[in-house]
């Protein structure tokens, strides 16, 4: 890979007896969404104050951005957009006064304001709600300028923290295809985090985190290729008494609840007679099964196993 806007080894910090992040090696290349998946406490948020120089590192180091992270922080924030967790406009001013100020921030030029400024609206759709004060937008709206101001001063790098938590499914959606088409026009490259394991196929590669480390990483496909033809899709009720029905058949490894359905695995090369055996079986308890059907693997099924390898 040449051109990695990312390309960072060793990175550790903690705060008194708990290491955030444990030693990670991150390399992203330009025109990647990189995905860092994991639970709360994982070490998302502190990864992303260490790359944008918030953080002190007490170990490791690299490029971000093509800069040294250490001896040329000023030039690494240059070349990047931040979005945090909880990240702040000013309820008092409107769309555009908040616009203008993270670009008056970014040392914008007041001649390059005005066309990127109308440029960014028109991207985010907010256009017609520049007037409006911050604080009387609604929650995918304030994430959407939130967007608008990391990218105003066209930086290479955007970097979100969990963007898309605690808003509905479809504003999730909406704002996974403004993040696609700021790599497509503005070229930016992305490192995002999410909590959600379904956000994980939106994601060019993906990084499990677990205890400031990272686990496993690849691409979405790869990551869940060694769970092809191990997965079963089982639909019935009442669902906790098929749970433990179906956790005692000697093939199935585990059981996980997905939905209303539950995901079974099952070991490498049974699933045609697990799912032969286990119907039959289920019906003569006191349960209804609806269905047992193979099923593609998800990022999540390859979570669950991958932690309990992990131990
Ligand atoms: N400023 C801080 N002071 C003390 N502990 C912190 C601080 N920031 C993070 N931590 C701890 O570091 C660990 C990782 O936190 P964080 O990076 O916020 O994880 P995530 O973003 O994945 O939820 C957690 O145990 C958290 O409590
Ligand atoms: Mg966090």
């Amino acid at each position: 890979m040449n051109d990695l806007l990312v390309d960072v080894h060793d990175l550790t910090k903690s705060f008194g007896p708990v290491t955030a992040v444990n030693g990670i090696r991150l390399r992203v290349a330009a025109g990647e969404i990189y995905g860092l998946i994991g639970p709360d406490g994982a070490g998302k948020t502190t990864t992303f104050r260490l790359l944008v120089g918030a953080l002190r590192l007490d170990g490791g180091g690299g490029l971000v951005g093509g800069h040294d992270l250490v001896k040329e922080i000023n030039r690494v924030r240059m070349q990047i957009g931040y979005l945090p967790q909880r990240f702040s406009l000013y309820g008092d001013l409107t769309v555009d006064e908040n616009l203008r100020f993270f670009a008056e921030v970014n040392g914008i030029a007041a001649s390059e304001w005005q066309p990127r400024r109308a440029e960014m609206l028109a991207f985010v759709g907010l256009a017609e709600f520049a007037q409006r004060r911050a604080d009387q937008l609604s929650g995918g709206m304030k994430q959407k300028l939130g967007l608008a101001t990391a990218l105003i001063h066209r930086p290479r790098l955007l970097l979100l923290d969990e963007p898309t938590a605690g808003v509905d499914p479809v504003t999730r959606q909406d704002f996974w295809q403004l993040i696609g088409r700021a790599v497509a026009q503005e070229g930016v490259t992305v490192v995002v985090s999410t909590p959600y394991m379904d956000e994980a196929s939106r994601c060019t590669r993906i990084g499990f985190m677990r205890d400031g480390r990272i686990l496993d990483e690849g691409t979405p496909q790869a990551i869940t290729s060694p769970l092809h033809g191990r997965i079963l899709e089982l639909s019935g009720s009442p669902r906790r008494q098929l749970h433990a029905l179906a956790a005692q058949d000697p093939d199935v490894e585990a059981v996980q609840p997905f939905g209303e359905k539950l995901h079974l695995r099952v070991r490498p090369g049974t699933a045609a007679a697990v799912q032969q055996r286990l119907p039959a079986a289920l019906s003569s308890a006191a349960v209804t099964v609806q269905y047992l059907r193979p099923i593609a693997p998800t990022v999540e099924d390859a979570f669950i196993a991958m932690l309990e390898s992990e131990g």
